[in-house]
C-alpha cells in the first residue's frame, strides 16, 4: 500500500485503530492542516515576491514571507513528529498493519516548502488518466519546477523536478524526473530515493536548493561542503551530479558562492557535471539574464542548468520575456537545461491543470 500524504496515513489509522486513539489523532490532524494551510499561503506569497525584482521593498517582502513560512513549517514539522509518534504507537496495537505504518512517508523539507498544500485533499480525488502530451516539439532542454505532478501533463517538456526526492505522481512518458537533495533535512531518505530515481531513468541528481539564501537551505560554505560529501558524493559515477542551485544575489550569494564552494572543495567540484543557477528580475531585463548566464559559464567553466527563472511584469511582458530568452537558451550549447518558475496553480496552470496564457507561452516557445 502506498500513502502519498500524512493525512491519508492518519485516515487509515483512524479507521483501523481504537476510537480513543483516533480522536487525539483527529485533533492533531486539524492542527496540522491549519499549519499546512498557513505555510502554503506564506509560500505562495513568497513565490510571488520572488518575481518582484531586487528593490529594497521586494527584498523586505521576501524576508517577511520567508520568515512567516519558516515559522509555520516548523509548527508543521512539530505536529508531523507527534502524529508519527502517535501513529507508531497505534500501529503496535493494530495487528497486521505494522509494515504499513513503518512505510509511512516522511515529508522532505522541500515538499513542505513547495507542495501546494491547499489542494492536497482534492488532488487525491482527481486520479483521472490524462492523455500524455506529445513531447515531440519539446526542447530537450526544457523542463519545469512543479508542485503537483498532474500540473505537468499539458506542458511540452522533457524533464521536471519538484524540489523533492520523489515525483509524487506520474509524469508523461518521456519526461525525465530529476530528484533533488534539497538540504540536510532530507538525508535519511535520500539514498534510497536517489537510487530508485536512477533505476527509473533519472540521469542526473540535483544538489542543495539555494544554500546561499537564509530562507532556503541556508548553508555556510563548510556546511555545504560537508553536506555535499555526505549525500551527493556517494552518487558520483552512478548519475551525473548538478551543483547546489544558487540565487542571482551578489557575493557572498550567487555565482560567488559557487566559487567559494569550488575553492573549498576540489573533490566536490570535480564531481559536478553541471552548475545550477536561478534568475529573477524584471521581464524587460533580458540582457541581464544573457550576461549573467554567459559570465557564470565563463567563470565556473561547467555547463549551465537554469533551474528557476522568471521575469516580473504583466502577463504580456512575461510572455515576451519567455519568447526572448527561451530561443536564446536553446541556441547556447553550454546551456544544457532550463526550468521555468513555475508550474503552480495561478502561474503556468489553472487549478484544474489546464495551461494559463503564461503556461501556454512557456510550453509553445521554441
Ligand atoms: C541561517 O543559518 C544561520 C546559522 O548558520 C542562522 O543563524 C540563521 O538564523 C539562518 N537563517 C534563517 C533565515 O533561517
Ligand atoms: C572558502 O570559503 C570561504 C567562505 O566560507 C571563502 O571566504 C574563501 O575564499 C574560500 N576559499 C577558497 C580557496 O576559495
Amino acid at each position: 500500500m502506498h500513502y502519498t500524504t500524512l493525512a491519508s496515513v492518519v485516515a487509515f489509522l483512524s479507521a483501523t485503530a481504537s476510537l480513543a486513539a483516533s480522536s487525539r489523532l483527529d485533533t492533531l490532524e486539524k492542527e496540522y492542516s491549519h499549519a499546512e494551510f498557513e505555510a502554503s499561503k506564506a509560500a505562495a506569497l513568497l513565490a510571488r515576491a520572488k518575481t518582484y525584482g531586487n528593490s529594497a521593498e521586494a527584498k523586505h517582502k521576501r524576508e517577511v514571507f520567508a520568515e512567516r513560512e519558516k515559522r509555520w513549517v516548523k509548527e508543521e514539522k512539530r505536529l508531523e513528529k507527534e502524529i508519527e509518534k502517535r501513529a507508531s504507537t497505534i500501529s503496535r496495537i493494530v495487528a497486521g498493519h505494522r509494515t504499513t505504518t513503518t512505510a509511512a512517508p516522511t515529508k522532505t523539507v522541500s515538499r513542505v516548502l513547495w507542495n501546494d498544500r491547499t489542494t492536497t485533499a482534492t488532488a487525491s480525488k482527481s486520479t483521472t488518466t490524462t492523455v500524455p502530451a506529445s513531447t515531440s516539439t519539446a526542447s530537450s532542454k526544457k523542463g519545469v519546477g512543479y508542485n503537483m505532478a498532474s500540473y505537468t501533463s499539458n506542458l511540452k517538456i522533457s524533464w521536471a523536478y519538484n524540489w523533492g526526492q520523489t515525483p509524487d505522481g506520474t509524469l508523461n512518458n518521456g519526461v525525465e524526473y530529476v530528484p533533488m537533495f534539497w538540504g540536510p533535512g532530507g538525508a535519511s531518505t535520500w539514498s534510497a530515493n536517489a537510487q530508485k530515481a536512477i533505476s527509473s531513468g533519472s540521469t542526473h541528481l540535483l544538489g542543495m536548493n539555494e544554500p546561499d539564501l537564509g530562507s532556503q537551505s541556508n548553508l555556510t560554505i563548510p556546511q555545504a561542503v560537508a553536506t555535499w560529501k555526505a549525500n551527493m558524493s556517494p552518487f558520483y559515477g552512478k548519475a551525473k551530479l548538478v551543483s547546489p542551485a544558487v540565487t542571482n544575489g551578489g557575493y557572498p550569494m550567487g555565482v560567488g558562492y559557487l566559487q567559494d564552494f569550488r575553492g573549498n572543495c576540489t573533490q566536490c567540484w570535480n564531481e559536478i557535471d553541471a552548475v545550477a543557477l536561478h534568475w529573477y528580475d524584471q521581464s524587460w531585463n533580458t540582457d541581464y539574464l544573457k550576461n549573467y548566464l554567459t559570465d557564470a559559464y565563463n567563470t565556473l567553466g561547467k555547463p549551465i542548468w537554469l533551474t528557476e527563472f522568471a521575469g516580473s511584469g504583466t502577463v504580456a511582458e512575461q510572455q515576451q520575456f519567455l519568447k526572448t530568452v527561451i530561443p536564446w537558451m536553446d541556441a547556447q550549447p553550454w546551456i544544457q537545461r532550463y526550468a521555468g518558475f513555475g508550474d503552480f496553480a495561478g502561474n503556468y496552470v489553472n487549478s484544474d491543470g489546464s495551461l494559463t496564457q503564461l503556461g501556454q507561452a512557456y510550453s509553445d516557445t521554441v
